[in-house]
């Protein structure tokens, strides 16, 4: 088996394999027992669960490799390879038994994206994407949409900082005020996902983890968009703000994010 190979089946093995346990506790999730892991984000056992499947997976396929996983943190190593990973992207969709919550692994050698999962178990989609070779849904070669005025549909998120939300409100009442249709959907990597479907024209969010967003931005790019900080720079592992769009609507929509001084 070559190496792209294994890297693909030990992540959508542990991608499916955490959705199976996310998915069986969704189904009969009571929200008494949830825990305030910061003043606006919430953290339950299924987080951890899942978590804990997806780490062992990786650990069983590559121990050598580096993982930076949410709830767990960064393990350090000498590994060119380093997975990151988010066990439940949309814990609060999760919480409140919304369908729009996901698992969400990248893999990044020497920080460059090369692959990327986000799994949504209770809406039985599975995207994939690896370098140079095309993002899918459900085994199927997706693209970007190729809106770029009228109706595009754009959404967004925002970080956990007070500053992050009013960044995110400024943009949200802006394209409101203009027509544009914009949602906060509550899980950064399926806006990513829907974004590469051609489902939504683009994501912004003030403030992202790379957990959040590191497979997601893989998928983007290999619909054919544009991934991009808010000053127009190529997104990287270390970027605090994101801009994934299609291509067309990119050069607006960070010329309105610069202008409101985002
Ligand atoms: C959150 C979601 C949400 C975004 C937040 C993230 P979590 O992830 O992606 O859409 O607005 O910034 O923290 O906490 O559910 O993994
Ligand atoms: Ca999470």
């Amino acid at each position: 088996m070559t190496d792209q190979a294994k890297f693909k089946k030990i992540m959508t093995t542990a991608a499916r394999q955490a959705g199976v346990y996310a998915l069986r506790e969704w189904k009969k999730f009571d929200r008494a027992g949830i825990k305030m892991k910061s003043k606006h984000e919430i953290l339950t056992k299924v987080d951890l669960g899942s978590e804990k499947r997806i780490i062992r997976a990786i650990r069983r396929g590559f121990p050598d490799h580096k993982i930076l996983s949410e709830e767990a943190g960064r393990e350090q190593g000498d590994s060119e390879y380093e997975w990151i990973v988010d066990p439940i992207d949309g814990t609060t969709n999760f919480s409140m038994h919304n369908p729009l919550w996901a698992i969400s692994i990248g893999l990044a050698h020497k920080g460059e994206l090369v692959m990327g999962v986000v799994f949504a178990p209770a809406m039985d989609e599975m995207y994939f994407a690896a370098r140079d070779r095309g993002a899918f849904l459900n085994n199927r070669r997706i693209r970007q949409s190729k809106i770029s005025s009228g109706k595009t549909l754009n959404a967004f998120c925002h970080g956990s900082r007070e500053l992050d939300l009013k960044r995110a409100l400024k943009y949200y009442r802006y394209q409101k005020l203009r027509g544009f249709d914009c949602r906060q959907l509550g899980s950064a990597s399926i806006e990513l996902g829907f974004v590469a479907a051609g489902r939504i024209e683009s994501i912004m969010i003030p403030g992202a983890h790379a957990w959040d967003v590191a497979a997601g931005v893989l998928l983007v790019r290999e619909a054919g968009g544009r991934v991009s900080d808010f000053s127009g720079r190529a997104w990287g592992l270390e970027s605090k703000d994101i801009l994934a769009s299609n291509r067309r609507t990119h050069p607006r929509l960070l010329k309105i994010i610069k202008g409101l001084r985002i």
